[in-house]
């Protein structure tokens, strides 16, 4: 059933039940690749919260769990302005770092984080994304090595990502509708 968000028409994409198989499957991805360690996972605010919590959950791992902010997106396009809202307060030298994103779009954002990041002097730092528009990333980053679903290059919402900071709490995800 579409929606309606303000001015924009959306309609569903990808269904709770795709959406929960397939971070059960990164979970389970994770939870084999640090077995026996005892990672960061960094939750990039706010866009990250469900898929983090459902995410973290699934791997049962000895796992720490920290949070940043960085410059909210407005309406659909990035505002461009990159500046840290909520610091990570984890001492991440010498540890394996996870950053979890909601959504790598022309990826100014995970940049600008990696760049932080690895001042911090971790000993590792990987990336996992639960969406990813290839075709509008600037930069290709060999963090980025889980990643949920590859999308085409349009607006989505739902399951944490938003519009005009509304659709964050829906289950499903939700594309813009054509018209
Ligand atoms: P980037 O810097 O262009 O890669 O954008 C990253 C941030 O923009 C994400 O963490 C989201 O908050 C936001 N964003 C990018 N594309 C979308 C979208 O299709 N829907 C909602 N938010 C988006």
């Amino acid at each position: 059933m579409q929606i309606k968000i303000d001015d924009k028409i959306f309609e569903p994409y990808l269904l709770q039940s795709k959406v929960e198989a397939r971070v059960a499957e990164i979970a389970q991805q994770i939870k084999t690749d640090y077995k026996d360690r005892q990672p960061v996972f960094l939750g990039v605010l706010s866009g990250s919260f469900f898929f983090m919590a459902d995410l973290v959950k699934q791997t049962s791992l000895d796992a720490e769990i920290s949070f940043v902010k960085l410059a909210s997106y407005e309406g659909e396009r990035s505002s461009g302005k990159m500046e840290v809202q909520l610091s990570i307060h984890t001492n991440l030298k010498n540890r394996d770092v996870i950053i979890v994103e909601d959504i790598v779009d022309t990826g100014h954002t995970l940049k600008y984080l990696l760049d932080l990041i690895r001042k911090e002097k971790p000993a590792s730092v990987r990336v996992c994304s639960l969406l990813y528009k290839p075709a509008a990333c600037q930069i290709q980053f060999e963090e980025l090595q889980y990643i949920g679903f590859e999308i085409p290059n349009e607006f989505v919402l739902g399951y944490g990502l938003d519009y005009n900071a509304k659709g964050r709490n829906l289950r499903d995800i939700y594309r813009l509708a054509a018209i």
